[in-house]
């Protein structure tokens, strides 16, 4: 078996970030400041991201990714949500995978993810799983129905014993996207500690965590971008979640709102330019210096 990252993670207290990437220069802004910060990171891709890079090309770079890269990487199948979808991330080669049924009932989450960890686990790749839903938890909504979406802790526990997951994916009040609040934000540490206690061996995974940084929206605001009302996690939360068992910290919208901000910002400041390397470049930057503090709030940097 490999060495598993998280582990390292879990026993020092901090977490690594999941970073999402669709092509080459994101990877390569990525790779360029884990390096810089000395640390672990991990690079994950969604199954519409493999559709979008093809499986060959995506081998091929994960391969050349590998050789290069000059800190411990490993590359991640984000949100597979069924066992062909895994199968095919491991024949790429990613390091883990993903297998995201906490839609469907507990007994075919618990099925679907105990064929996927024995199938995984055979070829040596580790498995994260999800229990809870990440989809946002609405402010309107009732206390108890609030409470049914949450991960429960006892069914974390018994979740874990019978499907051998490496790592699990809960819902203490996230939400994937750039709108996650319309009031205050809130994650349920009350929740994560309870967790925490009963699977103390077991690196858990925070999604749908981008910080949908003010100042980014304000930036996009203002060179038209429609994104107003866009609310992310404050990072004190993110940091505190991080000496918690909270190991890895998914972010996609933070990757695509620094990406954009870059190359609109270069655009706006260079209206004779032509060659998409410069405002590519551009956005390459901002995503560099974005993961670059990523890595200070979760705590990673010199962990590699
Ligand atoms: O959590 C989901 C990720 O943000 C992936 O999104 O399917 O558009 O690549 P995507
Ligand atoms: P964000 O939408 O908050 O970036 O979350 C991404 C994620 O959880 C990918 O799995
Ligand atoms: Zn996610």
């Amino acid at each position: 078996m490999k060495k598993y990252l998280l582990k390292d993670a879990l026993e020092k207290g901090y977490a690594i970030g999941a970073f999402n990437f669709a092509t080459l220069e994101v990877l390569k802004a990525i790779i360029a400041s884990a390096e810089s910060k000395n640390s672990p990171v991990i690079a994950q891709v969604s199954e519409s991201g493999i559709a979008f890079l093809g499986d060959d090309y995506l081998k091929g770079i994960i391969e050349s990714a590998r050789k290069n890269c000059r800190v411990p990487i490993s590359f991640h199948l984000d949100h597979g949500k069924s066992f062909d979808i895994a199968k095919r991330a491991i024949d790429i080669g990613f390091d883990s995978v993903m297998i995201d049924c906490s839609m469907l009932p507990f007994e075919d989450n618990v099925a679907i993810t105990k064929k996927v960890v024995d199938y995984a686990h055979e070829r040596g790749v580790f498995v994260e799983s999800e229990l809870g839903s990440i989809a946002g938890i609405e402010d309107d909504l009732k206390v108890a129905d609030k409470d049914s979406l949450y991960t429960s802790p006892i069914q974390a526990k018994e979740f874990v014993e019978r499907t051998g997951t490496d790592s699990l994916a809960i819902a203490i009040g996230t939400k994937h996207g750039a709108y996650k609040y319309s009031g205050e934000a809130k994650l349920r540490f009350d929740i994560l500690e309870e967790i925490e206690k009963l699977i103390p061996d077991i690196p858990l995974v925070l999604h749908g965590a981008s910080g949908v940084e003010a100042r980014d929206v304000a930036r996009l605001l203002e060179m038209g971008v429609d994104i107003q009302g866009a609310k992310g996690i404050p990072e004190e939360l993110l940091a505190k979640a991080s000496k918690h068992h909270i190991c890895k910290i998914n972010g996609d919208t933070d990757i695509r709102i620094s990406l954009l901000v870059g190359i609109l910002e270069y655009i706006g400041n260079n209206n004779s330019n032509i060659d998409y390397r410069k405002y590519l470049g551009a956005g390459m930057t901002e995503v560099a210096n974005l993961v670059a503090h990523k890595i200070d709030v979760y705590g990673s940097a010199n962990k590699a």
